[in-house]
C-alpha cells in the first residue's frame, strides 16, 4: 500500500467506480463516498443532502475525486460548498464537462469549476459511450433503436475508463491541474456507434436521426424530467448545427500514456462483461 489516500465521490457511478479501481490498483487507500458501499474501496459516508458528511469524508485525504449527480436535485447548486469542505485536500480533479466554457455564467458546473483552487483539475470529457450501456441512451441499445435529435453530427465520444485515468493521473503527486479534456481517438457518428455496439453484441442496432420533441418524449417515457431531455436535446442540437465543435484531445496519450479507447473497443469490452 502506498501512502496516498483519495476520497472518492460518485463511486457507484460510471467514472467513480473506475476511479475507484485504477487507484486501488496503483496502491492508494481509496475512501469510495457515497450513499450506499461501492463494489470496491473502503465505504465512507457521504451524501449531498447531509453537509454534517461533508467535511469528515474528506478529512487527511491526499487527493479527491468530486463529481456532481446532476439528476439529483439541489446537488449542482451544492457543489461549491462540497468544494468548501474540501478544501484542505492539496489535490482536487473534479469532473466537470467540455463545454462549460460555453455555458452561462450561472451554470452549476461553471460555478464549481470557478470554486476550485488553482491546483486542482479540470476534468473536460466529452459525450460518454457508457450513456449507450448504463446511462441515458441505455434502453435505447435495448430497444434495438437509437433515436436522437443529433442528426449527422460528429462527437469524439470517450470511454469512462479513459476519464477515470485522466483523473486518478491528476491524483496523483505532482498530477497535472487546471483544465485537461477527454475525448476518445477520433470524432465518428451515431450511425458508427450503433455499428459498433451491433458487431459486438450480434444484436440489431440502428440510428434514427429524430426531432428534439419526439426524444424528448422519447426519454420522459423511460422516467426522465423533460428538463433534462431538453438540456441532451440542446446539447446534441448544438453540435448538430455546427454551433459547437468537439476538437479531438490529446490529453489521455500524454498523461496515461496510451492512446483512448475507440467505440468499437468500448462496445467489445461492454460485451465481454456480458458473458
Ligand atoms: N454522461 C455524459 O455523457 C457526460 C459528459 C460530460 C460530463 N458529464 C458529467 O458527469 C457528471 C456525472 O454524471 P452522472 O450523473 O451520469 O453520474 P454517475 O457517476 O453515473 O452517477 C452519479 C453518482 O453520484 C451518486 N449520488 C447521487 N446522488 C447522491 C447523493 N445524494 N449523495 C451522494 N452520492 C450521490 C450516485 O450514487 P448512488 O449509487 O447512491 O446513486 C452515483 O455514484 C455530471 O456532472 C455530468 O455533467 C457527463
Amino acid at each position: 500500500m502506498v501512502d496516498h489516500t483519495v476520497t472518492v465521490l460518485g463511486a457507484t457511478g460510471k467514472t467513480g467506480r473506475h476511479v475507484v479501481t485504477q487507484s486501488l490498483e496503483r496502491g492508494w487507500h481509496v475512501r469510495a463516498a457515497g450513499r450506499r458501499p461501492a463494489p470496491a474501496g473502503e465505504y465512507t459516508p457521504f451524501d449531498w443532502d447531509d453537509p454534517t458528511t461533508w467535511k469528515p469524508a474528506f478529512d487527511g485525504a491526499d487527493a479527491a475525486y468530486l463529481v456532481i449527480p446532476f439528476n439529483h436535485p439541489g446537488a449542482p447548486e451544492r457543489a461549491p460548498d462540497v468544494i468548501a469542505a474540501a478544501s484542505d485536500v492539496p489535490k482536487i480533479a473534479l469532473l466537470s464537462t467540455i463545454d462549460v466554457d460555453h455555458a452561462p455564467d450561472d451554470d452549476p458546473t461553471k460555478r464549481a469549476e470557478q470554486a476550485l483552487p488553482p491546483t486542482a483539475a479540470k476534468i473536460r470529457p466529452t459525450w460518454f459511450l457508457d450513456n449507450f450501456t448504463i446511462g441515458s441512451f441505455r434502453g435505447m441499445l435495448d430497444s434495438g433503436e437509437l433515436r436522437l435529435p443529433a442528426a449527422e453530427a460528429r462527437f469524439p465520444f470517450v470511454d469512462t475508463r479513459d476519464i477515470a485515468a485522466v483523473a486518478v493521473a491528476a491524483m496523483a503527486p505532482d498530477g497535472p491541474s487546471g483544465p485537461l479534456p477527454v475525448t476518445g481517438p477520433e470524432s465518428v457518428d451515431h450511425h458508427a456507434v450503433a455499428q459498433a455496439f451491433h458487431d459486438a453484441l450480434g444484436t440489431p442496432f440502428r440510428y434514427i436521426p429524430v426531432e428534439s420533441a419526439e426524444f424528448i418524449e422519447l426519454l420522459m417515457a423511460r422516467g426522465f424530467t423533460h428538463d433534462y431531455g431538453a438540456f441532451l436535446a440542446d446539447a446534441l442540437a448544438k453540435v448538430a448545427d455546427g454551433s459547437f465543435t468537439i476538437p479531438v484531445a490529446d490529453t489521455v496519450r500524454k498523461y496515461v500514456g496510451r492512446r483512448p479507447y475507440t467505440p468499437a473497443e468500448f462496445a467489445r469490452h461492454y460485451a465481454r462483461t456480458l458473458s
